[in-house]
Order: structure tokens, then sequence, then C-alpha cells
């Protein structure tokens, strides 16, 4: 098998198509999405609402199985291994910030943050330790204690981020990461997902309708009604393209 320093494309999506339901409410959620995730890269993926991004994203952690086409995450065929080895290769080569944050309410941020270091075998003290240098790193040095019905949205969102990067995955796939952000924290976030993208060599997947963040990327793609209808390449010499930015929530 390949590993995961060896490859520089993080995920290959290929025809993968997807439906939910059966018999005459079957919807096709996604129809033959091509897609290629580069290491060192951010990739972002923009679209209107119920396009199918969180579906796609899902099926690129490995918590959603497709019905068809091809799919490797680091030269690895997921369709090939079993649940129990996709659990472990996502706890470790993963970092997922969900749409809805997923916090555990009994946990305070800096317990939360701990939990995929914990997963791993990492010794309490330690993954805390690490913990709270990464709530740090989002600005929440004067949280760790607090339960996440003590925060606002926005110091949410930041924890979810910390848990996503605590355990230094290749791939950190997140669903909206700067929704609930303003401005300064939005370029905080920003900032730290291109450390780990272009100064770690990981790649980050960003699923997005946040136009202030657009110039981050390297690469765009907007999805429609389940395909993926353009990819533009970004960078100092083609600046995202204008319609884009009024990509918009139905
Ligand atoms: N488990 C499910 N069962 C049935 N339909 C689903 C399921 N998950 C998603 N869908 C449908 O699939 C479509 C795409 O959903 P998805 O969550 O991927 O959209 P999205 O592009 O992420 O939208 P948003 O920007 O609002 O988050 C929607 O029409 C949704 O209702
Ligand atoms: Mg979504």
């Amino acid at each position: 098998m390949t590993s995961p320093e060896s490859t520089q494309l993080a995920a290959h999506v290929k025809g993968i198509s997807k439906s939910f339901g059966d018999g005459g409410s079957r919807l096709q959620v996604l129809k033959e999405i091509d897609l290629e995730v580069r290491r060192g890269d951010i990739t972002m993926l923009v679209g209107p609402s119920g396009c199918g991004k969180t579906t796609l994203i899902s099926i690129i952690a490995g918590t959603l199985v497709a019905d068809a086409g091809e799919l490797t995450v680091f030269g690895h065929d997921l369709r090939k291994m079993s649940t129990a080895a996709i659990t472990r290769f996502r706890s470790r080569q993963i970092g997922f910030i969900f749409q809805s944050f997923n916090l555990i309410p009994t946990l305070t941020c800096a317990e939360n943050v701990s939990v995929p270091l914990l997963i791993q075998g990492v010794g309490a003290a330690k993954a805390e330790k690490r913990a709270r240098e990464v709530l740090d790193q989002v600005g929440l040095a004067d949280r760790f204690k607090h339960r996440p019905s003590q925060l606002s949205g926005g110091q949410q969102q930041r924890v979810a981020i910390a848990r996503a990067l605590v355990h230094e995955p290749q791939l950190i796939i997140c669903d909206e990461p700067t929704a609930a952000l303003d401005a300064k924290n939005g370029h905080v976030v920003m900032e730290l997902f291109e450390h780990v993208a272009r100064g770690k060599d990981r790649a980050v997947l960003i699923v997005t309708h946040d136009n202030r963040i657009f110039h981050h990327a390297n690469r765009i793609a907007s999805m429609d009604d389940g395909r993926v209808a353009e990819v533009h390449d970004v960078d100092a010499n083609h600046p995202p393209p204008e319609h884009l930015k009024h990509v918009e929530r139905l």
C-alpha cells in the first residue's frame, strides 16, 4: 500500500455517484463527480445549498459510501478496505470539521480537542498539553475549561477546527469553517490552514459560501445539482472569477 507521505494526490475522486431514498422518492445527489485534491493546496468547494457538497466530502472522509465510482485517499482504495480499517485510517490521516461542529457537550474545550489524540493512545496529560497549544493558535487560550454551551458560535467553530488539526492529519476536510467567524477570526483560521497546507505540505479541502476567503484557495471547484460544473486554479495571475463571488445559498 502507498504510504500517505509518498503521494502528492491526497484524494482522487472519479465518477462518484450517490443517491438517497428508494423507489419513487429516490434522489440522485451526486452525478459522476470527478475531483482531485492535492497536497500543498487549499481546495475550495462551492455551490448552492443542497447541491451535494457535504455528501461529497463525507464520501471522501469515508463516513458515507458512494453507490458507484472510484475513490482513493493517499493511494488507498477506500472501497477495498473494511469498515474497521477505514475508521483507523480516518482517525490518523483525516481531520474533519463538521458543518454543525459536533462538539461533545459534557467535555471542556481542552477535552474535546484532546479526543483525536486519546483515540490514538496518547496519554491524557500529553494530549491535553497539545490540545491547549492548538486552542491557543485559534485564539482560545482563555477558554480551555469552558464547555461548548458556554461559548459563542464562532468560539465553538474554532474548537472544532482545533480538534481537526490537533493530531496533525494529512488531509483536513472542513464544512463551512468560517461561517460563524468574524473577519478577524476568519483570517486567523485561514492563516492556520495556509500554514498546514503550504508550510507542512498537507491537503486542505474546504466547503464554503464565504467569498471573503476565496483568495486563500489554490483551486476552486464549483458544484451545481450534483455535478462539478467548473474548476479554477487560482494564483497571483488568476484571481477567483467574479461570478463565483456571487455563489449564494438558495
Ligand atoms: N441522509 C440523507 N437522506 C436523504 N437525503 C439526503 C441525505 N443527506 C443529504 N440528502 C439530500 O441530498 C442533497 C444534498 O445535500 P448536501 O447536504 O450534500 O448539500 P450541501 O451542498 O452540503 O448543502 P448546504 O450548503 O445547505 O450545506 C439535499 O437535497 C439533501 O436533502
Ligand atoms: Mg452542507
